[in-house]
């Protein structure tokens, strides 16, 4: 085998110690201790993510991904180099896993950046892991392999499928109403996650995985193969074989699969698929880290044009292998033809185009609709702006309640999530179900890190009634898998003194989904006293030093992706 070039393989990111032949001499002395042998190191190298972590069960499977790819990798004459990196679990991570997300884009940033490698497989999933792989991929430009761990398998309980998460709301909902005993819960409890992989509705892990693979980031069909199934190996071991190729020929890399086309592509199947709100976040950082602005008025546009054509929770009915089961995102895209740019690339060298035209026609199917007979005729999403969002909020109008989509009610306010536990179960809570309930202070600096508490409860008095959905608004997120009429991200927060924080209870709000707006009916000189009455944002005792204080002062607000102010490339 011939030597590597001196910028590949080994040689590559040497330590520096002021002379290039001794530290290449040092690092082979101590990569034999290994037992690697000359041949293996000088072959180009792939470095492989190792986010398995006992904390993490959504990544239980990485480490049989992680042995497929590297024999995809040695098959293919190259070197594959596995190292750890943050893993975050939805679950397992405090205060949220979305303030840890860019920790994790610069954990992984740097150190492939630090180590020698010619291309990288990230293995990814739970919802914010593969965000901020690909944000990390996209800044250091290495070509790169997204390999998802896959979704969960779907549970059963009395005769019904359920799955995590959205199946855990609506159950959970059902408990506090009463509808459900203790030990009926606690039964369900063991059932909503019956395997490793990620959740199996179209969550943010779903809609993360989907948008990857239909960038071109991924192999056809890595999104939907479920997590425990051996095609999912399978597909491990090939994206190793791909990976090779790219670490070889040093292409393509990620600024020339992430283009302003498979942005928009990304968007369209977001729309299509019933996606998660957080991708919207996610996806302007990934596409920020590329140089590329995400706009929401054209994210709206496209939500105008793009039905949901996947008929999954919680827009639908099924879950993740239903619809890899009718043929993924493939089929998806064939159905959705000329309203994706099927030019856009992928890492295998195909375009969208021969993709799509290798899909698998399953008969029968109706888990992936035609645009003839969609699951919705528009999109999963609007965008809204008015006097209480100036730089927008989002509604996943496609898992809303239709007629609080046109809603004007009564404010019930609640000043931060902490104000909100304490008195949503009240017995006393002076509310109606046709008043519109406020969170605030629950934004990406407020909370910190922008906690999935926009879903507010049902408040009990009113579930133990039947009440199952009302209007909802915050500067939070919420969880992909949830449904109501839940209007979010509102733009600027209320902790930097967007409107959010200039309401009171008894104020009227008008949602208009039709018209896109969100409005706080007060006159406008009211308004500008509120504002004037405010203290100013100061950083709060949380944000005194470390990572907080780093992700206090430079987080950007939901238009902007959350990512750090200095982190997006210009151009
Ligand atoms: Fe990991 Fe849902 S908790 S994807």
């Amino acid at each position: 085998m011939a030597k590597e070039p001196r910028d590949k393989g080994l040689r590559k990111s040497l330590t520096s110690y002021g002379d290039a032949g001794f530290s290449l001499f040092l690092r082979k002395a101590f990569i034999k201790a290994a037992g690697y042998s000359d041949d293996a190191l000088d072959r180009p190298i792939v470095g492989i993510t190792n986010t398995a972590s006992d904390y993490n069960p959504c990544h239980g499977n990485a480490a049989q991904l992680i042995e497929a790819a590297k024999r995809g990798v040695m098959l293919a004459g190259a070197m594959p180099m596995v190292f750890p990196t943050i893993s975050i679990h939805e679950s397992f991570a405090h205060p949220t896993s979305m303030y840890l997300r860019n920790l994790m884009a610069m954990d992984t940033e740097e150190m492939i950046r630090a180590q020698p490698m010619d291309a990288v497989i990230v293995i990814g999933g739970c919802d914010k892991t593969l965000p901020a792989q690909v944000m990390a991929a996209a800044s250091v430009d290495l070509p790169t392999v997204v390999i998802p761990v896959g979704p969960m398998v779907v549970g059963h309980h009395r005769g019904e499928v359920l799955g995590a998460c959205t199946d855990c709301r609506r159950l959970w909902g059902a408990h506090r109403a009463g509808e459900i005993d203790e030990r009926e819960i606690e039964t369900v409890n063991g059932r909503l996650a019956p395997s490793v992989g990620t959740c199996m509705v179209m969550g943010t892990a779903s809609t993360m995985a989907c948008m990857i693979e239909a960038m071109g980031l991924a192999l056809p069909m890595s999104a939907t193969i479920p997590a425990p199934h051996a095609e999912r190996i399978r597909l491990a071991e090939a994206s190793g074989a791909v990976a090779a190729a790219m670490a070889k020929t040093g292409g393509p890399r990620p600024s020339e699969i992430m283009t302003e086309a498979s942005i928009r592509n990304a968007q369209v199947v977001m729309q299509a698929i019933g996606g998660s709100t957080n991708g919207v976040i996610h996806l302007t950082a990934m596409a920020n880290r590329a140089g590329i602005d995400l706009d929401l008025a054209s994210l709206d546009a496209i939500g105008r044009e793009v039905p949901v054509l996947v008929d999954l929770k919680p827009s639908g009915d099924h879950y993740m292998e239903h619809f890899h089961h009718a043929g993924g995102v493939p089929a998806l895209l064939r159905a959705l033809g000329d309203r994706i740019d099927l030019d856009a690339p992928t890492i295998t060298g195909a375009s969208l185009r021969e993709v799509a035209a290798a899909a698998e026609e399953v008969p029968g199917q109706t888990v992936i609709r035609s645009p003839d007979a969609p699951i919705k005729p528009v999109g999963a999403m609007a965008v809204l702006t008015g006097n209480l969002a100036p730089r927008g909020a989002l509604i996943k109008h496609s898992a809303a309640t239709p007629k609080l989509l046109q809603h004007e009610g009564r404010a019930l306010v609640f000043d931060s999530i902490p104000d909100m536990a304490a008195r949503i179960d009240d017995p006393d809570l002076d509310v109606s179900a046709d008043d519109v309930l406020v969170l605030r202070n629950a934004g990406p600096k407020g909370a910190p890190g922008m906690p999935e508490a926009g879903y507010l409860p049902i408040p009990k008095k009113l579930a133990r009634q039947g009440v199952k959905d009302m209007v909802r608004i915050s500067d939070a997120r919420m969880s992909g898998t949830a449904f109501g009429t839940i209007v979010l991200h509102v733009t600027p927060e209320s902790a930097v003194g967007g409107p959010l924080a200039l309401v009171r209870t008894g104020d009227r709000i008008r949602l208009d989904v039709a018209g896109r707006r969100i409005d706080l009916l007060v006159e406008e000189a009211e308004l500008a006293a509120r504002a004037e009455a405010l203290p100013p944002p100061a950083r709060p005792d949380w944000a005194a030093r470390g990572y907080a204080r780093l992700f206090h002062d430079t987080v950007t607000q939901a238009d902007e992706g959350c990512d750090f102010d200095f982190m997006r490339r210009e151009g």
